[in-house]
């Protein structure tokens, strides 16, 4: 994707030696700045402080973290130690586990010497499928904008977004968003509904960002809009992203994302997610009792960050001093309200068999 015209993917290589880039998020959209990972303790840090997140960019930084760590430490001990402290960043996204499993699987029988180099090669590897199927998951999601679109001619479809799952949380492209730029690509007219998705606000920060900055039109709404915007017939339909789909295709995906199901569900919205193959969970059926919830600081509720009239940047507290606060990062949505899966190889119902049949070689 294109930012100030210049093209970028999220993390990058160019020489080991010289560390591993990254757009670091916590500064968007204020600054856009790279930052350089230099150690496998600078990925780890970076993961859970949310430099970068997106269920698929967690997984491609682990794996560049292992990678930097064998590099570091080609020790026969590393790839395990360094596996086992890698995964303990984030714990909802299964992308995670999934690159550093890969890692693993794939290295394990390379002489210690040899490690580092084939890491470095296969978290490239991993970035590069995640470009096509982002791009895949684009089209079969613009055959869905198409459809819509055929209906309203001249209109422009609105499709509501929530969190960010766009390029910014992928190599390149996004899940959600895929099909967003696609139907923008193919001059399909498109609005884009953005939820701020507090307390992060991924929606305002970094939704808006990019899709301002590849000229979509769009519109900022507060969490609680959606509903209310479904009732007046003002959104045709919703794509989000997920960081850990079951294999009975229930749904984990950022807090409020459960709400938003159901507001379509009673509106007849379709509500499509987008979920690249390794953000699908086959070892677990049930959402809601087999996915780790994330619970993050409680300053992410008790304050906003913001910058003021005289271009600083700075965090104010909104919470009457002595209040309690909790933070779920994310939150799980039944099967049953999801009207499809956009995935790599094609959109499919969320339901076991029609997953499995999609994805035999996981099963
Ligand atoms: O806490 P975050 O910002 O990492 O959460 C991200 C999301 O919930 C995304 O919707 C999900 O990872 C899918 S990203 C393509």
């Amino acid at each position: 994707m294109r930012i100030n015209q210049h093209y970028y993917r999220t993390i990058w290589c160019d020489d080991p030696a010289a560390g591993v880039n990254i757009i670091d998020q916590t500064c968007l959209p204020f600054e856009f700045r790279i930052a350089t990972l230099n150690s496998m303790r600078d990925a780890y840090a970076a993961i859970s402080t949310m430099q970068v997140r997106g269920a698929p960019l967690v997984g491609a930084t682990a794996a560049y973290g292992l990678a930097l760590a064998l590099r570091d430490e080609p020790a026969e001990a590393t790839l395990a130690q360094a596996s086992a402290v890698l995964a303990t960043a984030r714990p909802t996204a299964v992308n995670l586990r999934w690159a550093l499993q890969r890692l693993q699987t794939t290295l394990a029988p390379l002489p210690v010497l040899e490690r580092a180099v084939s890491a470095f090669q296969l978290a490239a590897a991993i970035c590069d499928e995640d470009v096509a199927q982002c791009a895949a998951i684009g089209e079969h999601g613009l055959a869905l904008i198409k459809a819509v679109a055929a209906k309203k001619p001249g209109e422009a479809v609105n499709i509501l977004t929530h969190c960010n799952a766009g390029w910014l949380a992928t190599v390149d492209w996004g899940t959600a968003l895929a099909p967003i730029y696609k139907a923008q690509e193919a001059a399909i007219p498109i609005h884009v509904w953005v939820d701020e998705t507090r307390p992060r606000n991924q929606g305002a920060y970094l939704t808006a960002y990019e899709l301002g900055q590849n000229k979509v039109p769009h519109t900022v709404i507060v969490d609680n809009a959606g509903g209310h915007l479904m009732q007046h017939g003002l959104v045709d339909m919703c794509f989000v992203g997920t960081d850990r789909t079951t294999r009975s295709g229930d749904v984990c995906n950022k807090i409020g994302t459960y709400l938003k199901a159901l507001a379509a569900y009673d509106n007849d919205v379709p509500f499509y997610v987008c979920a690249p193959s390794p953000s699908i969970d086959f070892s677990i059926d049930d959402g809601l009792r087999e996915i780790p919830i994330e619970q993050r600081g409680v300053e992410e509720v008790s304050h906003v960050l913001g910058r003021a009239a005289d271009g600083q940047r700075s965090s104010v507290a909104i919470l009457p001093a002595g209040s309690a606060v909790r933070n779920d990062a994310f939150d799980v949505t039944p099967a049953k309200y999801i009207s499809a899966l956009v995935t790599e190889r094609g959109v499919v119902q969320a339901e076991r068999t029609a997953l499995s049949a999609l994805f035999p070689e996981r099963c």
